[in-house]
C-alpha cells in the first residue's frame, strides 16, 4: 500500500521578549493540531505572569478551527517559562516532552531543594515520547528525534518535511546553541546536529529562538540545505574536535539567561507555578553563589 506523506501547514509566533518561536503545526484549518514551546510572560522585575503571548496562540487556534491534539515541549527551557498549563485549560490537548526529562528534573531538585512530594520522574507531563516514537496528529505523521547536547533531554519534532529543532540549531548566521547547563555535552550536540543534517535536503527546519545579528530581520524558518552549506558552526567540513573547542570557549563567555531561575522552576513542572506556601503565595527561589 503506498502512503502519502502530508506536509503541514505551520504558524510561528515570535515572543521578543525572550526570543523565542511558539508553531502551531496542522493540515489545514478545522483539523488538528500540536503546538510547540509556548511563552507565559515573565516580568523579572515584579514577579509577575501575563498571558499575552499564548493569547495570540489561542486566537490563531479558534480563527483556524483547530482541534489541540498536543501541547509539546522540545526541552526545559532555560530562557522563558512554559504556558503549556494554560493553554491545555483553554483548549484541551496533551502536554508532552522527552523521556530523558526525568534527569533533569532530578538535577534541578536538588538545585532548588524542592519539596519531598515533587517526583522527578515526568510524571507532571501527559505523556513521554521516547526516542522515534510517532505523533498521532490527524492526518499528518509525526514522530520523536531524541537530539541531546544542549540539556541531556532534547527532542526534536517532525511532521512531514516540518522539524521542530528545538535549541540545537539556530539560524545559519547564528549557529547552535549553548552546551554548559547541567548535563549539557558539546561532543553529544555535535552529534545531534549530525542527526538532523542527515534529513534530506529541502527538510524545512524551524528554529526555537532567533537572535539575528547585524540589525538582519526575525527569521526562524530554513532547511537541511541552507543548514549543512552556512551554518557558522556546524556547516559541512566542520570536525567533531573543532566544534567542541570552539563551543566550550564560546560557552565560557557567555553570562547566564535573565530568566533562567524561574524558567527552570516551572518548566520542570510541565509549566505549573510552585505549590503556594501557608501564606498563599507562590514564590521561586535563587540559589546564591551557584551558577
Ligand atoms: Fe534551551
Amino acid at each position: 500500500m503506498n502512503t502519502v506523506t502530508v506536509n503541514p501547514r505551520v504558524h510561528g509566533i515570535f515572543d521578543p521578549a525572550t526570543w523565542t518561536v511558539t508553531y502551531v503545526v496542522y493540515e489545514k484549518p478545522g483539523s488538528a493540531c500540536a503546538i510547540i514551546d509556548s511563552v507565559l510572560d515573565y516580568d523579572p522585575k515584579s514577579g509577575r505572569t501575563r498571558h499575552t503571548s499564548a493569547d495570540l496562540v489561542i486566537d490563531f487556534v479558534k480563527a483556524n478551527d483547530l482541534k489541540v491534539a498536543w501541547i509539546l515541549e522540545t526541552h526545559a527551557h532555560a530562557d522563558h517559562l512554559s504556558a503549556a498549563p494554560y493553554l491545555k485549560q483553554h483548549l484541551g490537548g496533551q502536554t508532552a516532552i522527552g523521556d530523558h526529562i526525568g534527569g533533569v528534573q532530578k538535577v534541578f531538585k536538588g538545585i532548588f531543594n524542592m519539596e519531598e512530594s515533587f517526583k522527578a520522574d515526568g510524571s507532571q507531563f501527559d505523556h513521554l515520547f521516547a526516542d522515534e516514537e510517532s505523533i498521532p496528529l490527524g492526518s499528518l505523521s509525526g514522530h520523536t528525534l531524541f537530539v541531546p547536547g544542549h540539556t541531556p533531554a532534547c527532542v526534536a519534532y517532525q511532521f512531514g518535511d516540518a522539524v521542530f529543532v528545538g535549541d540545537t540549531l539556530f539560524m545559519p548566521d547564528v549557529g547552535t546553541a549553548r552546551c554548559d547547563f547541567p548535563g549539557g555535552d558539546a561532543k553529544t550536540l555535535y552529534a545531534s546536529t549530525r542527526r538532523i543534517l542527515s534529513l534530506p535536503p529541502a527538510t524545512r527546519l524551524f528554529m526555537c529562538h532567533d537572535y539575528p545579528p547585524n540589525g538582519r530581520p526575525v527569521h526562524f524558518e530554513t532547511t537541511v540545505a541552507e543548514q549543512k552549506a552556512a551554518n557558522i558552526h556546524v556547516h559541512d567540513g566542520v570536525s567533531e574536535m573543532d566544534f567542541v573547542e570552539m563551543r566550550t570557549q564560546r560557552d565560557a563567555s557567555l553570562d547566564m539567561p535573565v530568566l533562567i531561575l524561574p524558567a527552570v522552576q516551572i518548566n520542570i513542572r510541565a509549566g505549573e507555578l510552585p505549590p503556594p506556601e501557608d501564606n498563599g503565595i507562590a514564590y521561586v527561589k535563587i540559589p546564591l553563589n551557584l551558577l
